[in-house]
């Protein structure tokens, strides 16, 4: 596997590719777990090379101590991703990839970011574009994969390629789950063994709305169930439950058959910050 830790050797291994050769790009921030692997191997299946990136990005982070706290694990991804067939690998850092001036850009993503992690993460999602559209821009992939967990993110990030024209494809790729259904994520790493029990709520919750709905219970009543089921546990604190329309991202009010939705919810298990979705319907 080829590490690449400049921009300008990313770019000179870019630029000397076999345009025939189809490029698949999976952007991650490290501390990689099945989830990102997963990825990794769908990028593989579907073009002729996978190039992963790890970069703690900065400008998406609103709280420094989340951002100091991130895990990494740089020796371990680097293993994960070789054992996996990815053939290169960019890991810049903050100074290169941002030349010097660390910021956002800003982005009209028409109300997509007004809500959920947007309302509690200023900036966040501007941090979000402004790195994938240079990692976009710099390593020219046929396509893109990104983890449903991260709906809203992915949402924004298929605006954004729609927005500018970019020569990307998006592609979504499935929530990877533990056996007892705690979305895989990097920041699983920093629960504690009884935060790490008790983080199942957020998918119990999640399964519990969808069959309520299946059932025939109304988006209120669902909401009522969350706030109850995490009031009634002290190790976790709700953020947010939410149901919204899977394309809009629009809060749902009532029941459409002919639309899509997904139920989302964002709670604190301590310090650690966990995010979860379902498709209701
Ligand atoms: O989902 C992530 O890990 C990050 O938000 C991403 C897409 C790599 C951008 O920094």
């Amino acid at each position: 596997m080829k590490v690449f830790k400049t921009v300008d050797s990313l770019r000179k291994w870019r630029s000397n590719l076999n345009p025939e050769k189809k490029l698949g790009l999976v952007p991650t921030m490290g501390a990689l777990h099945e989830g990102h692997l997963s990825l990794i191997r769908k990028s593989k299946n579907e073009n002729d090379l996978c190039l992963a990136t790890i970069f703690v990005n900065p400008t998406q982070f609103d709280r420094k101590e989340d951002l100091d706290s991130y895990p990494i694990s740089l020796e371990t991804d680097l293993h994960m991703l070789e054992e996996s067939g990815c053939d290169a690998v960019f890991i810049p850092t903050p100074e290169d990839i941002y030349e010097n001036k660390i910021a956002s850009d800003l982005f009209d993503f028409q109300g997509l970011d007004k809500v959920m992690e947007g309302r509690f993460r200023q900036g966040h999602f501007d941090g979000v574009a402004t790195i994938v559209r240079k990692l976009f821009r710099l390593t020219q992939p046929d396509k893109a994969y990104f983890g449903e967990k991260d709906f809203q993110q992915l949402q924004i990030i298929k605006k954004m390629v729609k927005n500018q024209s970019l020569p990307v494809q998006v592609i979504p790729c499935e929530i990877y789950r533990e056996e007892d259904g705690l979305a895989m994520s990097s920041r699983n790493q920093r629960l504690d063994a009884k935060q790490r029990e008790e983080a199942t709520l957020l998918y119990q919750t999640l399964r519990n709305g969808k069959e309520m709905l299946q059932n025939g219970a109304g988006f209120e009543n669902i909401h009522k169930m969350a706030d109850e089921a995490f009031q009634s546990n002290p190790f976790l604190k709700l953020e947010y439950f939410e149901i919204a329309e899977s394309d809009t991202l629009a809060p749902a009010i009532s029941y459409d058959p002919s639309k899509k939705y997904r139920a989302f919810v964002a709670a604190f298990a301590g310090p650690v910050r966990l995010i979860d979705n379902i498709a209701l319907n």
